[in-house]
């Protein structure tokens, strides 16, 4: 049994919530509304009252905020990305921080193809169509979309993909029931190397050969807006971009005009630069489908993100190595040490 407060920002799926509190730490939930953010006083306050924070993504905790409490454990991150945090402030701080890699991929992988799909196949607008009683007459001309597989002409279609970890690499494989080439392009081409079938180029030659682009990479410096206007205008005009990664990859204002201009066909997002915010013009922009970040959204993938994230805050608050740090030279640090030490 561990004692101790865990501060849970937002609600969590339930199996988190029970595990923690069948480990032995006092559960504080910050805020019950599911559709609005934590109020940011409310977040300070149960930090500054809490041994462990529980994170979202949808929070921002910055060197402010992990100054707070001297006395904080741990920050138990309940998402994958983890570019909410501060994690250089954090590690010179001694707080270790986890988060919740691995269970979310083959889930976030299958979103990646729906987007895909519904993108090249037109499906919300077919729906539209259906639902509003506009299908009279079945036609030959009628929403005809862009083909994923070889198709009637029988030529293979290149799926290009920005970033090799687990979810692009997941994306990879559903590709092979598509008969796709693949393209893959990293910052180094060791990860493709061992992947069969995966040919790794640059990302000038991988935008102008792919039929569909797939961004999997996460937020760093490097790769905000990796995207923009002068990759826009290197795809083809046929060509669709998916992004369920992380917004700040794409210049949201450049696709605008790509989408109204032509430069590319269409654009599958989960992700925007200005979450929830879109920038103008995109929901209108055509051949774009947009949800609302739900890549990991399926009742067993968040369950289990939830209790993951719950026994790395337990660990923290043990003062064990977390099962899933982000930051695990933080172990060895002076001011780690001190902070277990004050306790
Ligand atoms: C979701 O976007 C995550 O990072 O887990």
């Amino acid at each position: 049994m561990t004692a101790g407060t865990v501060f849970v920002s937002r609600l969590i799926p339930e199996p988190g919530l029970v595990l923690l509190a069948e480990g032995g730490a006092r559960v504080v939930v910050g805020h019950e509304d599911e559709e609005s953010p934590i109020p940011r006083a409310r977040l300070v306050a149960g930090v500054e009252e809490c041994d462990v924070l529980l994170s979202l993504l949808t929070e921002s905790l910055d060197d402010e905020l992990l100054e707070a409490n001297p006395a904080l454990l741990g920050v138990a991150q309940m998402a994958v990305g983890h570019d909410n945090i501060a994690v250089g402030a954090a590690t010179r701080l001694g707080i270790p921080v986890s988060n919740t890699p691995g269970v979310l991929t083959e889930t976030t992988a299958d979103l990646t193809w729906a987007l895909l799909l519904a993108v090249a196949r037109r499906i919300p607008e077919a729906h539209r169509y259906q639902v509003e009683g506009r299908y009279k007459l079945w036609g030959p001309n009628l929403l005809l979309g862009a083909d994923v597989g070889p198709g009637a002409i029988g030529r293979c279609k290149t799926l290009g993909i920005v970033g090799f970890g687990r979810i692009g690499r997941a994306v990879a494989r559903r590709a092979a029931g598509f008969q796709m080439d693949i393209l893959v392009h990293t910052r180094s081409r060791a990860p493709v190397e061992a992947e069969p079938g995966a040919e790794w180029v640059e990302l000038d030659e991988l935008l102008e050969r792919s039929d569909f682009v797939t961004l999997h990479t996460p937020v760093t410096p490097e790769t905000r807006h990796l995207i923009g206007e002068v990759e826009l205008r290197r795809m083809k005009t046929t060509a669709v971009l998916v992004n369920t990664a992380r917004g700040d990859i794409v210049d949201e204002a450049a696709l605008v005009r790509a989408l109204s201009e032509g430069w590319i066909a269409g654009a599958g997002l989960d992700v925007y630069e200005d979450e929830p915010a879109m920038a103008p013009g995109l929901a209108e922009a055509p051949g774009v489908v947009l949800l609302p970040h739900v890549g990991s959204a399926t009742r067993g993938t968040r369950g289990r993100m939830a209790t993951m994230a719950a026994e790395n805050a337990l660990a923290h608050l043990r003062g064990e190595p977390a099962p899933n740090p982000v930051n695990p030279e933080v172990y060895e640090t002076e001011a780690y040490r001190r902070r277990r030490a004050d306790r």
